[in-house]
């Protein structure tokens, strides 16, 4: 699957503006806004250094889709995300592959709502699939 490209590396925080202050301090730049996803009940924002673009996702409210990897992970890492221009093409092959989705394709806000899908690996964990432009 050769026409994935690396969007951005998602990262899990408790308080999203306290952890923009702390990427900012290492020389990150905000390149959105906070925004809500109301979809999943998160806060996003990205930020980007060297060519590295980073998401920054933390809980709205307990009941968020992100709560429960915030109690196991804590502040990190959690999942790199891969545009796609066959986003439906691409979904295919990955659950065929053994990948298994663990949600359906959503629009997300904070990309302008082109769709994204979250899936699981049993070698790699989590990655994220987001089409290169809404359709
Ligand atoms: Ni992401």
């Amino acid at each position: 699957m050769t026409n994935l490209k690396v969007h951005h590396i998602g990262y899990l925080v408790k308080k999203i503006q306290q952890a923009i202050g702390e990427f900012q301090h290492l020389g990150y730049q905000t390149v959105s806004g906070v925004t809500h996803d109301h979809y999943r009940n998160i806060h996003i924002c990205f930020m980007e250094k060297d060519g590295y673009q980073i998401e920054l996702v933390s809980p709205a409210d307990t009941e968020s889709v992100v709560s429960g990897l915030l109690k196991k992970y804590k502040n990190s890492p959690y999942h790199i995300c891969y545009e796609t221009p066959d986003f439906d093409a691409d979904f295919t092959s990955l659950v065929q592959e053994g990948y298994t989705a663990i949600d359906v394709p959503t629009p997300a806000p904070a990309l302008d709502g082109r769709r994204v899908v979250f899936l699981m690996n049993p070698f790699l964990g989590m990655i994220e699939l987001l089409e290169t432009a809404a359709p």
